[in-house]
């Protein structure tokens, strides 16, 4: 009998040591060649449940939540609910402060309002390159060669085909349905259509984890699919005629194309615009673990297709709390209808009876960089800033907001998102479609995690809870 004790707890602590343990083993392991100081260490902990003390590593100024699995305090009498034999769990509801992925696409430094991109910073990027050279840098980790850029500009406008199936699954809304549910069901028209979620969803085997010429594939018919969809909705809602990719023009180049956004008389994208999008979009590209990169990761973790994720992003993208913000900004613009009408608006939000969507932002506590040269984009197309009502209204709001103590103190400045938008407006997009746009240039960004993503080890993600019901049985 005892003898059948002792294995059971020998069996129990082994099984205890591999799972909680085999990381902290592989952790030891690395911090053994590493140097203990600001960025590496480790963290003692003392349970005083049972008190017994716990050495938990440090690596890159974090520790590893499966560490703490380890810790636990399993004894006769505990609440089973609570699964102490578990180890402890580490609570952090909204993932105010955990990593859910490690990256090197892009670096945000909050303090010194500081972005780089791979290995270049936004500033050089954003003098430097077009968008089409950024995104190859973030997806594939380089700028391209001029064949290299060619080379992927035509792959992009060849995926760039509107479908029957797309076509009719878009003209059966109403034109003024919110253009939002159009772009979601034409992502699925497609995802019907898409070799990538076929394969997925028929074979069951996985069709990107680990296989980087299929991953490539389905970054760039993911990207154009998304354009393709949005022009249709952008022409639907109007009434007007899609007009086909060509394969020599830049991919925004394509966008405009399709949207009938055109130099007049002629078959060619209006200049302008694409030279504003190829510089504007530089600054949206990536913004590394936003809401709607982890929705798009989180769903892409079970191994389904990108396009069906794309639908996840964005969906998350348009919630009133992230993108949405921008939505909300521009129907307070309108209410207002003219500048007279800003102080009333200040008043009421210093009363805190009204939140000012779009201004603020999680990680900038000095300013935004990408502010600075929306700032000078905006001079550049100052007329046409001017000469925009809603933009009026916009700005005096940032006048006041940028003298007013109460915003200064808080550093509640129009974020980047928001900023960005006023220069949709100027070139003259409506609001309803503004959004889509600002999705789309992101896309780009989290298709390269998602890239990162498989070819990573696999990870199906597995949140958990903490259950705080009765027991009834
Ligand atoms: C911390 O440890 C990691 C992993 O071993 C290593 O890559 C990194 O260079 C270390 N950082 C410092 C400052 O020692
Ligand atoms: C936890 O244990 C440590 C070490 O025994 C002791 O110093 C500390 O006071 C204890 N804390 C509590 C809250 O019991
Ligand atoms: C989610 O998105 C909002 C709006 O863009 C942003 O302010 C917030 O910091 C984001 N949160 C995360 C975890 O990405």
């Amino acid at each position: 009998m005892l003898l059948i004790l002792l294995k059971i707890f020998l069996i129990w602590k082994k099984l205890l040591l591999s799972y909680a343990g085999a990381a902290t083993l592989m952790y030891h392991r690395a911090l053994g060649r590493t140097a203990i100081g600001p960025t590496n260490g480790s963290l003692t902990i003392t349970d005083n449940r049972t008190r017994r003390s716990y050495q938990i590593p440090i690596v890159r100024n974090s520790v590893r939540a499966t560490d703490f699995r380890q810790i636990t305090a399993a004894q006769r009498g505990a609440d089973v609910v609570d699964q102490v034999e578990n180890g402890l769990l580490v609570v952090d509801k909204g993932y105010l402060n955990t990593a859910c992925m490690e990256s090197s696409i892009t670096l945000i430094d909050g303090k010194r309002g500081y972005i780089q991109y791979r290995d270049t910073s936004i500033d050089e990027l954003f003098r430097q390159n077009d968008y089409e050279e950024v995104i190859h840098l973030l997806i594939f980790g380089n700028l391209p060669t001029p064949q290299e850029k060619k080379a992927f500009r035509r792959s992009l406008a060849a995926e760039m085909k509107p479908h029957q199936t797309v076509v009719d699954v878009i003209r059966a809304f109403p034109r003024e349905a919110l253009s939002y549910t159009m772009v979601l069901a034409g992502l699925s028209a497609y995802a019907s259509l898409d070799e990538g979620t076929r394969t997925t969803h028929e074979k069951g085997e996985p069709a990107f984890l680990g296989k980087p010429e299929a991953v490539d594939k389905a970054v760039v018919r993911s990207l154009s699919m998304l354009a393709t969809v949005i022009a249709l909705v952008y022409c639907h809602k109007r009434g007007r005629e899609f007009t086909p990719a060509r394969l020599d023009e830049s991919y925004i180049g394509n966008i405009l194309l399709m949207m009938g956004i055109v130099e007049p008389g002629t078959k060619t994208p209006n200049k302008k615009i694409e030279n504003c999008f190829q510089r504007l979009w530089v600054l949206y590209a990536d913004h590394e673990m936003t809401n709607s990169t982890a929705a798009f990761l989180h769903a892409a973790s079970t191994l389904t297709d990108p396009v069906s994720c794309c639908v996840t992003g964005i969906v998350s993208a348009y919630g009133p709390l992230h993108g949405g913000a921008i939505d909300l900004a521009y129907h307070e613009f309108k209410r207002l209808g003219s500048p007279e009408n800003v102080p009333s608006l200040i008043d009421s939000v210093k009363a805190k009876k009204q939140r000012l969507f779009g201004y603020g932002h999680r990680i900038y506590k000095v300013v935004d960089p990408r502010t600075k040269f929306i700032r000078e984009m905006m001079e550049e197309f100052k007329e046409d800033v001017q000469g925009n009502p809603l933009l009026r209204v916009a700005m005096e709001i940032d006048r006041v907001a940028g003298e007013d103590p109460y915003f200064t103190s808080r550093n509640l400045k129009a974020n980047a998102d928001l900023y960005g938008c006023f220069l949709y407006t100027a070139m003259g997009f409506e609001t309803d479609i503004i959004l889509a746009l600002t999705s789309l240039s992101r896309t780009a960004g989290v298709l390269a995690h998602w890239k990162e993503a498989m070819g990573q080890t696999p990870g199906l993600w597995r949140p958990q809870q903490i259950y705080t019901g009765n027991v009834t049985n």
